[in-house]
């Protein structure tokens, strides 16, 4: 970059920093309107946003290089693959596990992958539209994850994979499950989409399971707008997953390189011709998933925030834990899972059956108040218009799982919620429970 355009960008910098300031800098937020989540971001990210756009990249480049390089170390991962949703990551991860390049290892239709039905669709939607078959498990009140004892019962002759999140950023009992894993020969995707931060005997979440997931969009723990990424420590299935997320093709050059294998006219593929150019030979039956370098940018601005941001979490969590602990006669505060230390996204409460009010009048109460809240995702998902007459295999009744349907909610923990707003959330559940 040569003098004249630095300056140039310099000065576009000050006015977009000085926009910044105008326009977003006092944003202090009211004290009795509380969300559930959102975007925390100051001038860096949009520095960042708008130096990628004087560089017109514009597809994934430098920055999602670099992003990747750097959220792979902070995950404790020797690959992170950008893609453009956390729900893509997903996709991704378990079509990965059906490449051919896996031989006899590889997921093929008809073949058992266990998971729950109080998730996120886009946790089980994968499975199914590769044609593998969930097996549902219940899950714990309180840790809200997947019931070990039932994830070893739900093992049978066609189970090849366990596909699991890590719920709210409370870790599933990760030592149990990658016991049974290790013992019944499976695969385990971790959904790490709402837990980047969360720990497990001291290692960070995402980095236990073959591969793992992760998303960014705006409610998450940092975010790029729309984002994901796929984690892995194996080599082989970082290739694979980086082919299905660009066309499939089996070409693995980074942005801008030409001949990385060095071989690129010189190889035999399918019945194509002998040299046929490698960039375009297509070894899966792949997607384009991949990410812009603008949004990678401001992922890069929020990492470097994201120590902070798990301690706010970390630290709205405490507070409002503490100012709830009267009220267990009527509600089941979250419990962190054994030997985790969580990055929590949000902050779950079951009302229990005797409280003398239902989970809505609560919600409904909190809601009027400012308050947002929000459900376990789909609740139990087996109930869902689209997942009603899908193909599965259930352990047990999955009565917790429905239990969370009519009684569980979240309110929310981002670094955007202040002391000031965790007291009035605390004042307004007081409000609610001495009424009753
Ligand atoms: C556990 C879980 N998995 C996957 C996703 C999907 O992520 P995205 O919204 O980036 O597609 C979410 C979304 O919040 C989630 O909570």
């Amino acid at each position: 970059m040569n003098e004249n355009e630095r300056a140039l960008r310099e000065q576009i910098f000050e006015r977009v920093r000085a926009f910044y300031q105008y326009k977003y800098a006092d944003g202090v937020p009211p004290r009795n309107k509380v969300k559930y989540g959102g975007r925390v971001f100051d001038e860096h990210e949009l520095v960042n946003l708008v130096d990628a756009a004087l560089d017109f990249w514009l597809t994934a480049g430098p920055n999602a290089l670099n992003f990747e390089k750097r959220f792979a170390e902070y995950m404790g991962v020797t690959h992170a693959a950008l893609v453009n949703s956390g729900s893509s990551a997903n996709l991704v991860a378990i079509s990965a596990l059906t490449s051919p390049t896996l031989g006899d290892r590889r997921l093929t239709p008809g073949d058992e992958v266990i998971t729950v039905a109080a998730g996120f669709p886009s946790t089980v939607a994968p499975i199914l539209q590769n044609n593998l078959v969930p097996v549902y498990v219940d899950i714990n009140i309180g840790n809200y994850n997947a019931i070990p004892e039932q994830v070893e019962k739900a093992v049978g002759p066609k189970t090849r994979a366990i596909f699991l999140a890590h719920t709210l950023g409370n870790p599933f009992d990760v030592e149990r499950i990658l016991h049974i894993a290790r013992r019944h020969d499976l695969w385990i995707i971790e959904d790490n989409c709402d837990a980047v931060g969360s720990r497990y005997k001291g290692k960070p979440t995402g980095g236990f399971g073959h591969l793992a997931t992760v998303s960014f969009y705006p409610a998450h723990h940092i975010t790029m707008g729309e984002g994901g990424c796929v984690l892995t420590n194996d080599e082989q299935l970082a290739r694979i997953v980086v082919s299905f997320r660009d066309w499939g093709r089996d070409c693995y050059c980074e942005p801008g390189e030409q001949n990385t294998c060095g071989k690129r006219f010189n190889q035999q593929f399918g019945t194509l011709p002998f040299g046929y150019d490698h960039k375009y030979v297509y070894s899966h039956l792949g997607y384009n998933l991949k990410i812009t370098d603008l949004q990678a940018a401001i992922g890069l601005a929020q990492l470097d925030k994201l120590d902070g941001f798990i301690k706010k979490r970390k630290a709205n969590f405490d507070k409002l834990y503490q100012s709830l602990l009267g009220f267990q006669d009527r509600i089941v505060l979250p419990v962190a899972t054994e030997n985790s230390d969580p990055a929590w996204f949000c902050f779950l409460i079951t009302v229990r059956d005797d409280a003398g009010f239902n989970r809505n009048e609560l919600t409904g109460f909190l809601e009027e108040s400012g308050i947002e809240t929000r459900t376990l995702f789909a609740g139990n998902i087996l109930r869902q218009p689209a997942f009603i007459d899908t193909p599965c295999r259930k352990v047990g009744n999955l009565i917790n799982t429905d239990l969370v349907m009519l009684n569980t909610f979240f309110v929310g923990l981002y670094p955007g919620i202040t002391d000031e707003q965790i007291e009035y959330m605390a004042e307004s559940f007081n409000t609610f429970f001495h009424r009753k």
